[in-house]
C-alpha cells in the first residue's frame, strides 16, 4: 500500500483540506479550478458506487491556492456497504495527510423557519443509522464538538460577509432509502432534527475518531415528507443541489 501509484498521486498533492460533495454537488468542482483526478476505481480498498449522481473520484484542486482533494461521489448504507466500507474513504484521506475534512450532503428540510434551496451548517448530528464505523473497536471517542466550534464560526464570519444565506443546525442521519413518512418527520423534528438525510454521520464520526477537523453542510434540497406540497423525488434533489452549489462555493471562497 505504502508504494501504491493512486496513494502516490494523492500524497503528493499534498493538501490538507479534504471535501466530500453529496447528491447533485458536483457543480461545485467547474468552480475550483481542478487539474487532475484519480477514479475511486484505482484504490483497492475503496467499495465501488452505485446511485446517479454520485460519480465516482478524488479530484486534486485549489480554493484560493489552497490545495484541497474533493472526493466527488460517497457510497452509502442504503447500497448495502458496512459502515467501515462507507467511511474506507475517510481513513485513506488521513493516510494521505488530510487533516481538515469537510461533508456536504443534500438533505430533507425539517425546520419551518428554514427555506429550501438554501445551505444549513452542521452543529451537531443525530446518528440514526443504527451503526458506526466503529463497531468492534471500544474507541469511546468524544463527540461534544463532532462539528468544529472554531471553523464554525469562521464560516458564520464568512457567510455574513458575502451576505449569504447559511442556517445552523442538527442533521439526522437515517439509513434510507426510502424518504422518510410524514410521521417520521414529524419524530424526528421533534428529538431536534433540523435537516434530514442518509449520509455524513458515519463519516463524522469516523474524521473524529482519526483526529480530523470536521464540518459539514446540508443543501436543503427539498421540504421534508409531509411539510411541502409535493411528493419527494431523487431528481428535485439533484436539480436543486446543482442550483445551490454557487452559494457554496463563495462561502467557501470566503472562508478558507
Ligand atoms: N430525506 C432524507 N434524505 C434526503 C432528503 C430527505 O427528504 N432529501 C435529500 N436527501
Amino acid at each position: 500500500m505504502a508504494n501504491d501509484p493512486a496513494l502516490e498521486r494523492l500524497r503528493n498533492h499534498r493538501a490538507e483540506l479534504a471535501i466530500v460533495l453529496g447528491s447533485g454537488l458536483n457543480a461545485l468542482l467547474s468552480e475550483s479550478g481542478s487539474e487532475e483526478d484519480i477514479p475511486y476505481s484505482e484504490f483497492a480498498e475503496l467499495p465501488k458506487t452505485s446511485v446517479p449522481g454520485h460519480a465516482g473520484r478524488y479530484v486534486l484542486g485549489n480554493i484560493n491556492d489552497r490545495r484541497v482533494i474533493f472526493a466527488q461521489g460517497r457510497v452509502h448504507l442504503y447500497e448495502g456497504h458496512s459502515a467501515r466500507d462507507v467511511t474506507a474513504g475517510v481513513r485513506l484521506l488521513a493516510s494521505v495527510g488530510i487533516k481538515r475534512l469537510i461533508l456536504t450532503n443534500a438533505a430533507g428540510l425539517a425546520n419551518e423557519r428554514f427555506s429550501p434551496g438554501s445551505w444549513m451548517m452542521l452543529s451537531d448530528h443525530i446518528n440514526l443509522t443504527g451503526t458506526t464505523p466503529l463497531l468492534g473497536s471500544a474507541q469511546f471517542v468524544d463527540l461534544t464538538e463532532a462539528y468544529s466550534k472554531k471553523w464554525r464560526d469562521d464560516f458564520r464570519r464568512a457567510a455574513v460577509s458575502e451576505n449569504l444565506v447559511l442556517h445552523e443546525g442538527v442533521y439526522a442521519g437515517l439509513l434510507g432509502p426510502q424518504y422518510e413518512t410524514p410521521a417520521e418527520v414529524r419524530m424526528l423534528r421533534s428529538l431536534g432534527a433540523d435537516a434530514i438525510g442518509m449520509s455524513t454521520v458515519l463519516e463524522a464520526i469516523q474524521a473524529r475518531a482519526l483526529g480530523l477537523e470536521v464540518a459539514g453542510f446540508s443543501c436543503l434540497t427539498n421540504w421534508a415528507a409531509g411539510l411541502g406540497s409535493g411528493n419527494l423525488s431523487h431528481e428535485e434533489v439533484l436539480e436543486t443541489g446543482k442550483a445551490a452549489a454557487k452559494t457554496f462555493s463563495r462561502l467557501l471562497d470566503a472562508a478558507l
